[in-house]
């Protein structure tokens, strides 16, 4: 048997990178997957295709969570897909993946890049967490995707790491309080990872740079950080809570 099978799972920003390796892992492991993405559609119908050719199921879910209203209306999308597909409404597993980088450094940071970093990385998972907690399932999953650029000083991410670092305390404080619930909430911080928003990791050009910093000697592949997601995710990781697990390949020891 599949070790997510009979589980429902929401991964936000699904439609591209990390957050489509996650929801793929999940799909494969046999969860049902809401796919949940902003503007794009086709790359998030690639990830469904995906996942049913692995056998799983799953639906697409749309919302801009650079918006004040964002993640109300996801949550109000969620809500309307477990109420009308599901005999048991409740959502196992909830991965609040989807991310912008901050590009400014400290100096050149203007007031809209400050507000729009900060609502999708920490407004969004506070609000998207806030609504969807009365259809967690006791014992479920909250997966919370950070960076290792709250523990390691990278210039340009003045804005961008201030706010993962946010999450990550949301972490331990909704650890502590949805314990007895035997939910676990862990945040989870990806090094460089070959994907859009890592351009220098992407390119083979420049991820050797990137890649001598790094102790396992390459830069992440989406599905390196999956992995850790599905462990997390899964019956074994019940133990684990309160924890930001690092999942850089050991990059800048
Ligand atoms: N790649 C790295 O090196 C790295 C390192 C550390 C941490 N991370 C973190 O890992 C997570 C995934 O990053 P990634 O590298 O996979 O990034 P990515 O390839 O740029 O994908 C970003 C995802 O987030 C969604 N998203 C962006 N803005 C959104 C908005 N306003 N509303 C709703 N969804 C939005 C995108 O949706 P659409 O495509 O539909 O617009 C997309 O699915 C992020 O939280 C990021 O901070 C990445």
């Amino acid at each position: 048997m599949r070790v997510h099978a009979g589980k429902l799972a929401l991964v936000t920003g699904a439609s591209r990178g990390i957050g489509r390796a996650i929801a793929e892992r999940l799909g494969a492991d046999g969860a049902y997957v809401i796919v949940h993405y902003n503007r794009a559609v086709e790359e998030a119908e690639v990830t469904l295709a995906s996942i049913r050719s692995s056998g799983g199921q799953g639906i697409l879910v749309q919302s801009d969570l650079a918006e004040a209203e964002g993640a109300n209306v996801l949550v109000s999308r969620v809500t309307s897909v477990l109420t009308t597909q599901f005999a048991d409404p409740r959502l196992d597993i909830l991965v609040n993946n989807a991310g912008v980088g901050g590009g400014a450094p400290f100096a050149d940071a203007t007031p809209v890049d400050f507000d729009r970093t900060v609502t999708v990385n920490l407004r969004a998972p506070f609000f998207v967490i806030q609504g969807l907690l009365p259809h967690l399932r006791d014992g479920g999953r909250i997966i919370n995707i950070s960076s290792i650029g709250t523990r390691a000083a990278f210039a340009h991410m003045a804005v961008y790491a201030p706010a993962k670092a946010g999450l990550e305390a949301l972490t331990r404080i909704l650890a502590n309080e949805l314990g007895r619930r035997g939910i676990t909430v862990n945040a989870v911080s990806p090094g460089a990872t070959a994907t859009d928003m890592n351009p220098r990791a992407r390119d083979p050009k420049t991820a050797q740079a990137v890649a001598s910093t790094i102790a396992l000697g390459r830069v992440g592949r989406p599905a390196d950080i999956a992995a850790i997601v599905a462990v997390l995710a899964s019956p074994d990781g019940a133990w684990i809570t309160g924890q930001t697990i690092d999942a850089s390949g050991g990059q800048r020891l």
